[in-house]
């Protein structure tokens, strides 16, 4: 008797191990990933709209305007400290979903590329009470490293 209680707890710990496995793969159907990725990308794209701005005021392509440099730098690091779990899914990587250039490196070391996303907020908030032109281009190098820096590591080739 002992023996086949025990026997049904561990089949309805099959069976609920099985429903589990299946409620998984729904949230990450092949069209959630796609989606996923198409809003990673509008991350990046922003990153990299505010990092165009920034850059252009540092050239002298566009008026030094504290404002915007505030507002660029506020933007740049709310981009890098974003909760990646909706963005960056595992099973997105370049290969299995059309368009990613998402490297398996970033779910097989989430620290390093989490610490790579630290690096885009810190030189983000660099460019906080800049007060020129100048000041704006001394801040675009550590800026500019962040993105090489976790694109080298962590973004595959072009597709
Ligand atoms: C923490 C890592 C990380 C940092 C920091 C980072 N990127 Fe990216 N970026 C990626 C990865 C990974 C991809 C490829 C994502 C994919 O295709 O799924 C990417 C893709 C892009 C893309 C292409 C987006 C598209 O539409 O395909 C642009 C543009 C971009 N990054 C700009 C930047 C700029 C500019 C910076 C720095 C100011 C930056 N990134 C910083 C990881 C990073």
């Amino acid at each position: 008797m002992r023996l086949f209680t025990n026997k049904a707890f561990t089949l309805s710990l099959v069976g609920l191990a099985a429903t589990a496995t299946v409620a998984m793969a729904a949230s990450h159907s092949q069209k959630g990933l796609e989606d996923a990725v198409k809003a990673r990308h509008a991350q990046m794209q922003m990153v990299g709209y505010h990092t165009g701005m920034l850059g252009a005021i540092a050239k002298g392509e566009a008026e030094f305007d504290a404002q915007i440099v505030s507002a660029a730098a506020a933007n740049l690091a709310a981009l890098a400290t974003m909760e990646r779990a909706t963005l960056w899914i595992e099973g997105s990587e370049q290969g299995a979903v059309e368009g990613s250039r998402a490297k398996a490196e970033i779910w097989s070391d989430p620290d390093g590329f989490a610490a790579k996303f630290g690096d885009l907020e810190k030189a983000a908030l660099a460019f906080e009470g800049a007060a020129d032109a100048a000041a704006v281009g001394a801040a675009m190098g550590a800026l500019g490293g962040s993105c090489k820096g976790c694109h080298e590591t962590y973004r595959g080739p072009k597709n």
